[in-house]
């Protein structure tokens, strides 16, 4: 319940900066400002809300310190596989050894895929010295030989923590632990650190966020840096100066009305985003079974759209090749990582239709046309839009197709819940 009242606080201030709201996962869906009942509580964190929105509206220039070992890190969105969305604590060793082998023998490697990430549930208590107990049951060999074995394979370990007193599986968190913890993390070798904001009632997370983020520069290792605060305090604002990437909301499930209710209300907040510093629309779900092809197809390109980080949220041993041909396309990849670095944003939405552009270091956009209503419809690009008026190459990404030159607009049929993907070149 915590949990979800910070994420409604966090949902405020983005509904206070102009951006979209949405529905706390665990949280009864509620209309902001409609139905709500306006209690004491809800006008005290409105307020704080508002003020987030006010004070932080303008954007950092500042990224973390020029000496901070992380800073030259994720100067693309970071791309690898996670173990929560498919597997939550049932994490162990052997699992994360054949998920690195896979992600090699599967080709996601060489799609750019590069990071292996244990989620929640690999540490079980402290020593009596205050430091982080691995379990040993689930992984008898150590952090230190796993990240040996990954690093074998030309790939990157990271790990979990919290930046409160306890994991949100009740493991120990880093509170109080900070610098200890960062220093073992670069002891085995982690290049990659998801630091969690549960049990953290009193803290400030950009006092505890900033905390880690000086552990690591003392501990002296490059790890990517993740913040996930859920959005709390609007972490967008501070982020850039804190860490490589942070949660802009609750958690994603498998399922096209969260995913598409997350997805879609990241417009506004492409000016926060850039090269080492991403907002992370949380980790995909594709393979997991639970959304349809076309649902799928439309959480990777607006994924990729949003420059997120791409952490895959599948049995990487066992996918489809559906699931593997959707995870490795080339050209839906190329646009999420994209040197130019920048965000895209929507441009269009009428009723369940929606258009979204990045734009892209060529030169060129990558333009989404969405359809998240019940039934195929047409959409129209009209290339005014975009400001474009000179006839334009239209190449659609996931079917690899050169669709030839257009002038004026562009028409697409896409199925419901889909997506269209065009390139727009001169
Ligand atoms: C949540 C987080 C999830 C996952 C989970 C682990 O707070 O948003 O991505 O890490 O904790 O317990």
């Amino acid at each position: 319940m915590f949990k979800c009242f910070q994420e409604a606080v966090a949902l405020l201030a983005l509904k206070s900066n102009g951006i979209a709201t949405m529905c706390p996962p665990s949280c009864e869906p509620v209309s902001w400002g409609e139905s709500m009942t306006p209690d004491v509580e809800y006008r005290r964190f409105l307020l704080r809300a508002l003020l987030f929105g006010t004070l932080f509206s303008t954007v950092a220039t500042a990224q973390l310190p020029p000496n901070h070992p992380s800073r030259q890190l994720a100067q693309t969105p970071p791309m690898g596989w996670n173990s929560w969305n498919k597997f939550a604590c049932k994490v162990n060793e052997q699992l994360i050894r054949e998920t690195a082998d896979a992600m090699v023998s599967s080709g996601m490697k060489a799609a750019g895929y590069q990071y292996v990430n244990v989620d929640d549930c690999w540490q079980v208590s402290r020593d009596s010295q205050g430091n982080i107990v691995v379990d040993s049951r689930n992984f008898p060999s150590g952090i230190k030989a796993l990240a040996d074995y990954v690093h074998s394979k030309g790939l990157k370990l990271g790990v979990y923590t919290d930046a409160g007193r306890l994991t949100c599986q009740k493991r120990p968190g880093s509170y109080n632990h900070e610098l200890q913890d960062a220093k073992t993390y670069a002891a085995w070798g982690v290049d990659y650190v998801k630091v969690d904001w549960c049990a953290s009632k009193g803290l400030d997370p950009k006092v505890q966020y900033a905390k880690f983020r000086d552990a690591l520069a003392q501990a002296g290792r490059p790890i990517v840096f993740s913040i996930c605060n859920w959005g709390v305090d609007a972490p967008w604002t501070w982020g850039r100066t804190t860490g490589n990437l942070w949660r802009t909301t609750g958690d994603i499930e498998d399922k096209y009305d969260r995913m598409s209710v997350i997805g879609f209300s990241q417009n506004g907040l492409e000016k926060y985003a850039g090269p080492g510093h991403w907002n992370d629309p949380d980790m995909l779900e594709v393979g997991n079974g639970g959304m349809s092809h076309d649902e799928y197809q439309t959480h990777m390109t607006l994924w990729a759209l949003l420059a997120a980080p791409l952490l895959a949220g599948n049995d990487l041993r066992s996918m489809t090749p559906e699931t593997k041909e959707m995870l490795t396309n080339p050209e839906v990849i190329a646009v999420d990582q994209d040197g130019k670095g920048v965000q895209g944003h929507r441009v269009w939405d009428e009723g369940p239709l929606e258009i979204w552009v990045k734009p892209l270091g060529d030169g060129s956009q990558a333009v989404g046309l969405f359809n998240r209503g019940a039934s195929a419809i047409k959409i129209t690009l009209d290339f005014k839009m975009l400001g474009i008026s000179s006839p334009i190459r239209v190449r659609d990404l996931w079917r690899h197709v050169d669709l030839g030159e257009a002038r004026d607009s562009y028409t697409a049929s896409v199925a419901t819940h889909g997506v269209v993907l065009v390139k727009l070149s001169k």
